[in-house]
């Protein structure tokens, strides 16, 4: 069984709706070690030798974290500048990270229409997390598409639900090291989850 590391950042968990519901699932899973970045390091000041020793017992690594300002909040910023340090994560004796799976889970206000070319904001989800697909290929990972909870503002009880038990079979997949079936149409982990599904049934 492969072992995943959540990476959490959430300025305020304490008023969270969406990611509170997510994380019940899936945070106290065998094989899953879940980390609360905002918890662990109020003052961000971050332990690197153990954020170190965390990446390397992993074989995938999620960086979970509401969309904010189009990005993620500056705790996994700050994880990001400290952790992934030159000749460890990149460069050319750099390979501590080499062929690990790396995705985003995001949950975004805006909902999934919004984020488009002809919608309000322009771009698409995938387009905005492109530092993040670069940042992880750079350290030879292998990035996966975003599993993304859009509109949260607007999320009914039993969609919210879906998402929730959606992330809970993310993670089992994962952890089985089911390879995805990445195609044009699915922008997101959801899709390709649902498709599989579809072939399933
Ligand atoms: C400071 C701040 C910035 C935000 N920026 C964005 C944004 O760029 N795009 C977006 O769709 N939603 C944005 N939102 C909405 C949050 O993404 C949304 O409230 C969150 O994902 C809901 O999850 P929660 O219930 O776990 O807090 C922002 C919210 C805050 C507080």
């Amino acid at each position: 069984m492969k072992s995943v590391l959540v990476l959490f950042a959430h300025p305020k968990f304490e008023h969270s709706k969406t990611n509170k519901a997510l994380v019940s699932k899936i945070q106290n899973r065998e094989g899953v070690t879940f980390h609360d970045l905002y918890e662990r390091y109020p003052d961000f000041n971050i332990d690197l030798p153990k954020e170190k020793e965390l990446l390397k017992a992993h074989d995938v690594v999620i960086w979970h974290h509401p969309f904010y300002w189009y990005n993620c909040p500056p705790l996994m910023k700050q994880w990001i500048d400290v952790v992934l340090e030159f000749n460890w994560a990149y460069g050319p004796e750099g390979n501590a990270l080499q062929d690990k799976k790396c995705l985003n889970v995001i949950t975004t206000g805006g909902a999934r229409e919004v984020y488009c070319s002809s919608g309000n904001n322009h771009y698409s989800v995938n387009e905005f997390l492109r530092p993040f697909e670069q940042t992880a290929r750079l350290c030879g990972m292998e990035y996966l598409p975003p599993f993304a909870v859009m509109g949260t503002h607007n999320l009914s009880k039993e969609n919210l639900d879906t998402y929730v038990d959606q992330y809970d079979e993310l993670i089992n997949a994962l952890q089985e090291g089911k390879t995805f079936n990445i195609t044009k149409e699915c922008e997101f982990l959801n899709d390709t989850l649902l498709l599989n599904k579809k072939k399933e049934a």
